[in-house]
């Protein structure tokens, strides 16, 4: 029944245009694999099923090469199979892979060629791409590899089934405590993650409850084991997330303290128990002192301290321990204006830069609040040249609208991606941090928590399947255009009418600037109801213990972390970007609040008041929601129907939604400062 919306951007839709069938026929009908493994048997069955629905052919699958038109498979072990090809393997990495299509007078041969079988993988998703949006086939030339090493995804679900802020249904892994017996959508998981090339996934949520601490024991290892087979025919490594007090949960020892020998020895069984059932293991993911987990500190240990002993214990079998740095005191008085939460990652992990193991990663957000729709990027990136990082997005839109609100995220990922550090002066971006090209790390890439639960079409918002296939391109390469990757998932989501693609992808494009427009304002962030995090709601955080405040008063609005005055926080940048910040002068209008106090009469860049700012945006936000709406129904008769409903009821959700906000958000500042809109609007 929900066949498109379950499809995702694997549709794999009947070509209409006999010509062009007839052409990608010349190469479809025979598809010959010289490599054997379960990957290559993943690309081969993708193939398969991929081209009888686009072509209505059945390929002949073979394991050598015949001197017909075909398709090949390998990989560099097979490369003496391969006569007389003239390719260069060194010019990609481990992932990497060449699509070289070679045309003699006799046949025609399309190769797809990995380094490793993942990449003869890559390749035939990336063929099958091309052949979804309709592109000549006769003369490819393509050399790829990714730029991120490790391109992960961090389920946050829970055994019970439920998915901490999941907002498309329950957890496709789990449910009433025990796994799942639904493999095949498990399977289908993998097959749209290693499309958009995810090579690893973490199956369980960061805070590590009482059932799912027993994931690494022998009661249900079995079941790990069965799900990393899954994701490992796809090139997709499984990692755990781990209870750093699980020696004392699981009723073996007294205490979590890293230096002691028990505890270390306790975690070097586990990882040998562990990997018996897995031997390609990822690792661990940690969530550590952070928001009431336990860790280290309570035994006067550092976070190296923690992390390193779980090193020890994965390294002997290649694991990783990927550490998060979302560390901060969330039982702050709001009295203390001392303590500035956007400090707390820096100042806790910055000083233990080259303490860590080799296989340590600090994963960190991309923010130094919490994933907010708009904030600074964290200037832990680039601080820390000896030790491993990676960058944590959200790809589950907790704060951008929880999948009810159109938000597309891939501009605000590749802004903060682009964003220069200055570690090792101008041309020094986030990109090249976590890519591991400007320092000598070890282990870095890109992880993401995910946006998919068991609805019908995985997401919630169908269009927000494009923020997973989004984050997927884009961390295999941070360089792609916005526009190109928008342009790919629609092409493969909804087909190939113009206006059905000049519609989507203006919407998508402009949706995350239009979302910012009726919400929080100028980078202060927050304004969310309390714990759910959907809604407006100005003070909801302003007076707990959370540590994100707005200060606003009748004279002003903002949250001063300038040296001068303010939080200290601006000096946690290098030199150009803290002299920037720490002006009124330099300031980009867009981050005014997170960095400063200001009046409401404070003119920005763009020539208006900030309290005329925040009125103007405000009513603008939802007519361009009304717009995006507008838009979605000059579609009506070129979507199918399902699809065209779930959007447009989502869609007019937003709309209804974003009036809520305008009108709470101005109400509340008017009232606050007294200052009318200076077009006299509807203010309540
Ligand atoms: C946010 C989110 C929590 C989550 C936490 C984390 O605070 O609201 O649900 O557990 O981030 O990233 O650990």
């Amino acid at each position: 029944n929900h066949k498109e919306s379950y499809a995702a951007w694997l549709q794999y839709k009947k070509i209409d245009d006999a010509a062009l069938v007839k052409e990608y026929q010349k190469w479809a009908s025979n598809i010959e694999s010289l490599a054997d493994s379960i990957v290559i048997q993943s690309a081969q069955n993708e193939l398969n099923t991929a081209l009888s629905l686009m072509l209505d052919i059945q390929p002949k699958i073979s394991s050598d090469i015949k001197p017909v038109n075909s398709i090949v498979l390998a990989s560099m072990k097979e490369l003496n199979l391969l006569d007389k090809l003239d390719v260069d393997f060194d010019q990609i990495n481990e992932d990497g892979y060449m699509i070289k299509t070679v045309t003699s007078d006799e046949n025609s041969t399309i190769y797809l060629l990995g380094k490793r079988d993942a990449g003869v993988l890559y390749a035939a998703f990336h063929l099958l791409r091309l052949m979804q949006n309709r592109e000549k086939l006769d003369h490819l030339n393509i050399v790829e590899s990714p730029k991120n090493q490790l391109r992960m995804i961090n389920q946050w679900d829970n055994m019970d089934g439920s998915i901490e802020r999941g907002y498309a249904g329950k957890s496709i892994f789990y449910k009433d405590d025990v796994f799942s017996e639904e493999l095949n959508r498990i399977q289908d998981y993998a097959r749209l993650l290693s499309s958009v090339g995810i090579n690893a996934i973490s199956i369980n949520n960061v805070n590590v409850h009482q059932v799912e601490t027993n994931l690494i024991t022998s009661s249900l290892l079995p079941k790990v084991t069965e799900v990393a087979s899954i994701f490992r025919a796809y090139g997709i490594k499984t990692f755990l997330s781990i209870n750093y007090a699980s020696t004392i949960q699981l009723g073996d020892l007294d205490t979590a303290d890293p230096l002691d020998p028990e505890v270390k020895e306790w975690w070097k069984n586990k990882a040998k128990e562990i990997y018996r059932f897995i031997p390609d293991f990822g690792g661990f993911l940690v969530k550590a002192d952070s928001e009431h987990r336990p860790g280290p500190f309570t035994y006067n240990r550092n976070h190296a301290d923690g992390a390193n002993m779980l090193a020890e214990a994965l390294e002997p079998f290649g694991g990783l321990v990927i550490w998060r740095c979302f560390v901060y005191n969330c039982l702050q008085d709001w009295r203390d204006r001392s303590t500035d939460r956007a400090r707390a990652a820096y100042d806790h992990f910055k000083p233990l830069d080259g303490q860590f193991h080799e296989n340590v990663i600090l994963q960190i957000k991309n923010g130094p609040m919490d994933f907010q729709v708009r904030e600074a990027v964290s200037p832990l990136f680039g601080a820390m040249p000896q030790t491993n990082q990676m960058m944590e997005f959200q790809v589950t839109q907790e704060y951008t609208g929880q999948q009810r609100h159109l938000c597309y995220l891939v501009p605000q990922w590749k802004e903060i991606l682009d964003f220069d550090t200055y570690a090792n002066g101008e041309g020094s971006p986030v990109k090249q941090v976590v890519d591991g090209s400007m320092f000598p790390y070890r282990y870095s890439g890109i992880a993401a928590v995910s946006n998919i639960g068991n609805d019908y079409n995985w997401t919630g918002h169908t269009l927000a399947q494009a923020n997973l296939y989004g984050f997927g391109r884009l961390t295999w390469n941070p360089d792609l255009e916005a526009e190109t990757i928008t342009n790919e998932w629609i092409g493969q989501t909804f087909g190939q009418d113009e206006l059905v693609n000049e519609q989507i992808s203006q919407m998508l494009l402009k949706s995350w600037e239009i979302y910012e427009h009726y919400t929080s304002p100028l980078g202060v962030g927050w304004m969310v109801n309390p714990h759910y995090h959907y809604g407006p709601n100005v003070d909801g955080y302003e007076y707990s213990v959370w540590g994100t405040y707005h200060f606003a008063d009748c004279h002003g609005i903002g949250v001063d972390r300038t040296v001068q005055t303010g939080t200290g926080y601006t000096a946690q940048y290098f030199k150009e970007n803290t002299e920037m910040y720490e002006s009124l002068d330099t300031c980009p209008d867009e981050l005014l609040l997170f960095f400063h106090h200001v009046p409401y009469t404070h003119k920005l860049k763009s020539g208006v008041t900030v309290i005329q700012h925040i009125y103007n945006t405000h009513f603008e936000g939802v007519q361009e929601a009304e717009e995006l709406k507008e838009r979605w129904t000059t579609l009506k008769d070129r979507i199918n129907s399902e699809r065209y409903e779930d959007i447009l009821n989502r869609l007019e959700e937003q709309v209804s939604h974003s009036k809520e906000w305008r009108d709470i958000i101005n109400t509340y500042f008017y009232r606050k400062s007294g200052i009318a809109d200076e077009q006299n609007r509807k203010i309540y």
